[in-house]
């Protein structure tokens, strides 16, 4: 099925799905695909979760939208549970991840001028994903996703991503720096996971010199690496933290939350949505979070996303195509030495989802509902096709 009437922005899809369950995919004559993408890091708890569903069904039909105009007690509760998950103090809903980084772009910039900052900086990080806004495409670090957007959106610099000297060396040559903005893991990246104490490292500089550290959380958020947020697998907090994909399991919604000075800096008119925080996408978020909690799917995540590594490490050993094997929680990336775009295809004849990002990383990120048998049929069904990559 192929549309004349949609923006050829995705390209030629291949597949068509009709009906989700738990870690599967089918699509119209009834083939079953085993889910190792999760709609990009957004379907933690899977497809059709009965939980998500009910509420989805009875707030739709009790009351799905109002406007900020108005009081939305499923907003207070949301706002209320992520502070206490995530040690922030103030949170702003909106619809996507990129929107989530608008709002924390915004804040730092207040922040500067609170400062007397004119020109505030932001230093971002190579390989980063932060969106396809202007301002989140300026901040991503890949020319392909800015190439033609030009004039391109001032007020950011860029380090290296877990290079803390050159981020030292920015520090010492720019005034104007007032915020940090960086993915813990990053995803569209190549799944690169920094040093263990790069956060450590980055939060030192950011009090030394009052600088906002921003965590971008989007993906690596709602459990996704085996803590709830990402960060605290180092015990610090950032100032900033912004948060979407699995938040809703599917229902779109974002967060940026706030702590301390950065908490305080919106005062009214200053920002807003329309949709953001609606009735309907904040009953939904809170049953996706309170399912997370209580069914203890976040350390789920992290034994099976451990386990899924060291079979992969095993079922692959020696195998001269991979370069490396690497993960947090369930975001994994099997990195081939060279380019694999046929991998994608070969997976889906053999029903299993996967992607590749940055070229050559095979990208992982399966449900935290997924089973025992499931992860077991994803490593063999792999393992077997990046072996015969010749
Ligand atoms: C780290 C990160 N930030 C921001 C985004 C943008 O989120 P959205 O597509 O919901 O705008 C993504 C999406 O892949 C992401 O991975």
């Amino acid at each position: 099925m192929m549309s004349n009437a949609l923006m050829n922005t995705y390209g030629t899809r291949a597949l068509t799905f009709v009906r989700g369950e738990g870690s599967w995919l089918f699509d119209a004559a009834g083939k079953r695909y085993l889910d190792a993408i999760s709609g990009i890091a957004v379907c933690g708890l899977g497809h059709a979760h009965p939980a998500v569903a009910a509420t989805l069904a009875q707030q739709a039909a009790t009351l799905v939208h109002t406007s900020n105009l108005y009081n939305i007690p499923q907003q207070e509760k949301l706002g209320e549970t992520l502070c206490r998950l995530s040690g922030m103090d103030k949170v702003f809903f909106g619809n996507s991840g990129a929107e989530a980084n608008e709002c924390a772009i915004k804040l730092a910039r207040l922040y500067g001028h609170r400062r007397e900052i004119e020109n505030p900086v932001i230093i971002v990080m190579e390989s980063s994903f932060h969106g396809r806004t202007l301002a989140t495409l300026t901040a991503t670090g890949n020319r392909k996703v800015q190439a033609g957007f030009e004039p391109l959106v001032q007020g950011f610099v860029r380090a290296p991503y877990g290079d803390v000297d050159a981020v030292r060396t920015i520090a010492a040559n720019n005034a104007n720096v007032v915020a940090i903005l960086v993915e813990p893991v990053q995803g569209e990246g190549g799944v690169n996971i920094p040093a263990g104490n790069y956060l450590d490292e980055l939060r030192a500089l950011c009090d030394q010199h009052q600088w906002l550290l921003m965590l971008d959380e989007v993906q690596t958020g709602n459990g996704r690496t085996g803590k709830y947020f990402a960060y605290q697998h180092n015990g610090i907090l950032p100032d900033v933290v912004t948060t979407a994909k699995g938040l809703g399991n599917g229902f779109p919604i974002g967060a940026c939350l706030a702590k301390g000075a950065a908490a305080e800096l919106f005062q009214p008119g200053n920002h807003g949505s329309t949709y953001g925080g609606s009735p309907l996408a904040c009953a939904t978020a809170q049953t996706v979070v309170d399912t997370l909690v209580q069914e203890k799917l976040i350390d789920r995540a992290a034994a099976l996303g451990e386990k899924l590594l060291a079979d992969f490490r095993a079922a692959l050993d020696g195998c001269e195509q991979v370069a490396a094997i690497r993960g947090k929680g369930l975001m994994l990336g099997i990195e081939l030495k060279k380019d694999c775009p046929e991998l994608v295809a070969k997976a889906a004849d053999q029903g299993l989802l996967v992607s590749v990002t940055a070229g050559k990383v095979i990208r992982l990120l399966p449900a935290l509902v997924m089973t025992d048998d499931e992860a077991a049929l994803l490593v063999s069904t792999l393992s077997a096709l990046v072996r015969e990559l010749a």
